[in-house]
């Protein structure tokens, strides 16, 4: 039986947090677990590029995001661990692939639009500061995918139209040259949860609300301390489904543990009590691998060791696969 593959990228421009975490770091470790599949997980640099210009800020990511998950007991052996830049091949592919790409594909990529939309809004010519490294980003994304066969990519909601748009090229370049392209396939899981930031909007860091998951147990308690709740006192019974912290609490705890908030939360548990009840029970999951963290990180040569490892396996495939994509297409040496 040939395992399944899958395989997901993630983008180096921040530091990792709860919300990454649950939604997608931890299946990820527990999927790198798994002798049954075949995983590729990649940091995404070249993807950084597209809407950061700091270079400090892509180096730092990349190796916090490295860290985060080498520290979370990522197993490296029996999945691929890579970064993006090492792996020549993906760029490669990603021209050929821009040259079978439609522009009028990339014309309806939410993300782009989304960029249109904003400057025609802000009265702004339509093009303004849009590079074409965002134009067409989804090319990029479709090479990451294609280069490695990858079958299932777990991702978020946001994303599934660039999955989308990935097997669209892909059926376009299989049908005109020839079948070497397995068609992906997103797969968004619906029983992870999409956590909730500070002030109860989605955690992300595009707004400035997220948790770290690696602060030291004195910082963890002050941002769950931040963490917006109303009004009600002490004894006042509160709403569990409308409330950031339980959304949280439930997330990290057991079937038994969220019963059992739910009911301290009806008979009107204090929010300064339930605050400190969280970060007991997100500190006794983090905390374990905290210490392996900073180790990590005062050890870059270790890190890249294993980014190393990883791209030899990824490009021992995907250089088989370029050579056919390159002769499919009629890049190949002169024989006669
Ligand atoms: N664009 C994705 C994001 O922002 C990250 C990513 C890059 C990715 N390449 C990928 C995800 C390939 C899945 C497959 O989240």
């Amino acid at each position: 039986m040939t395992k399944e593959r899958i395989l997901t990228g993630i983008t180096t421009t921040g530091t990792p947090h709860l919300g990454n975490y649950v939604g997608a770091i931890k299946p990820a470790i527990t999927a790198s677990h798994n002798s049954d599949l075949d995983s590729y997980f990649f940091l995404a640099d070249y993807h950084a590029l597209i809407k950061c210009h700091d270079p400090m800020q892509v180096r730092q990511s990349t190796k916090e995001i490295a860290a985060t998950w080498l520290a979370l007991g990522l197993d490296t052996d029996n999945s691929t661990f890579y970064r993006q830049s090492d792996v020549p091949e993906i760029t490669e592919l990603s021209w050929i692939l821009t040259c079978m790409t439609a522009k009028g594909l990339m014309n309806r990529a939410h993300a782009y639009k989304a960029a249109v939309q904003a400057n025609e809004e802000d009265g702004e010519d339509p093009d303004n500061a849009i590079t074409m490294g965002l134009f067409s980003y989804p090319v990029l994304m479709a090479a990451d995918i294609l280069m490695f066969n990858g079958k299932k990519i777990p991702v978020g909601k946001d994303q599934i139209q660039h999955v989308e748009m990935a097997r669209d090229i892909a059926q376009r370049f299989n049908h005109h040259f020839d079948d070497l392209f397995v068609l992906p396939e997103a797969e968004v899981s619906e029983d992870v949860a999409v956590l909730n930031g500070l002030d109860g909007r989605k955690m992300s860091k595009s707004y400035n609300n997220t948790i770290p998951l690696f602060l030291t147990e004195k910082q963890l308690q002050k941002h769950i301390n931040k963490i917006k709740t109303n009004l009600l006192e002490p004894g006042e019974p509160k709403d569990p489904d409308d409330s950031t912290v339980f959304q949280i609490w439930q997330a990290f705890a057991t079937e038994e543990q969220s019963q059992y908030m739910r009911e301290q939360f009806a008979s009107g548990i204090a929010w300064g009590q339930a605050k400190k009840e969280l970060f007991g029970l997100i500190n006794d999951e983090v905390g374990p691998a905290r210490a392996r963290y900073e180790e990590l990180m005062a050890d870059g040569a270790y890190i890249e060791q294993e980014l190393q490892k990883g791209a030899v396996k990824a490009r021992s495939y995907a250089s088989g696969l370029l050579k056919k994509v390159r002769a499919a297409v009629g890049i190949a040496p002169i024989l006669s």
